[in-house]
């Protein structure tokens, strides 16, 4: 797919406050600098779109990204991050959560995954809740650029065997490099395949 058009819409504290639920939309979630906002940036070929950081807790707002004018991706707080306090990590969760439950558009779920680490506890939670909610999502592994290709496919194959561990079927999985755009042409094809059957 082409993207002819990027435009920042709106930044939204929560859910209640994002635009009409009008177009399709694919959002991106994953432990807080896991790379979602480096990943929305790499399938729109514009890199000051959503704002990145070295550090984690970056995106703290629900971030509306209007493409070719006809569906949004959407860039979310991570969750997982520390430095916040109790409180604010509560507020940060319970706008992802609203989000995710409520969002009568939301028309898939990418859940960001770093591939160099081993299998986290919050993020098979994470998946769990998604499972028992309904929620269509997809795996995409990030950051794939910092690891050799022995190491990746061993990484793959380890979070397939825990997945199957608790998942029957899996979701579709996508590798990702922000750095030299390993699965753009994969990603944006799936979210043309899905868009051609509702627009
Ligand atoms: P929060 O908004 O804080 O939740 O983080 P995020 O998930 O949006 O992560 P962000 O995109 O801000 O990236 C975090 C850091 O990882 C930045 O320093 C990015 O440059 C780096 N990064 C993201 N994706 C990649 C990648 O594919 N390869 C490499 N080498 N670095 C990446
Ligand atoms: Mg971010």
């Amino acid at each position: 797919m082409e993207i002819k058009s990027a435009e920042f819409i709106i930044s939204s504290p929560a859910v209640n406050k994002c635009p009409a639920e009008q177009l399709p939309e694919y959002a991106f979630i994953g432990r807080s600098n896991v790379g979602k906002s480096s990943l929305i940036n790499m399938l729109t070929s514009n890199r000051k779109l959503a704002m990145t950081s070295s550090k984690p807790g970056k995106t703290l707002l629900i971030n509306h990204f209007l493409i070719n004018k006809q569906w949004f991706l959407v860039d979310l707080p991570g969750y997982g991050y520390a430095r916040i306090g109790k409180s604010g990590r509560e507020r940060l969760e319970k706008m992802i959560r609203d989000y995710i439950l409520h969002r009568e558009n939301l028309t898939n779920l990418f859940v960001l995954i770093d591939s160099r680490l081993e299998p986290q506890q919050i993020d098979l939670d994470f998946l769990v809740f998604l499972g028992e909610n309904g929620i269509p999502f997809s795996i995409v592994f990030t950051k794939t650029d910092k690891l050799s290709k022995s190491k990746l496919a061993q990484n793959i194959k380890t979070y397939h065997e825990k997945l199957f561990e608790q998942w029957e079927e899996l979701p579709p999985l996508f590798v990702s490099s922000a750095e030299t755009g390993l699965g753009r042409e994969e990603l944006l094809g799936y979210i043309e395949g899905i868009n051609r059957t509702i627009i």
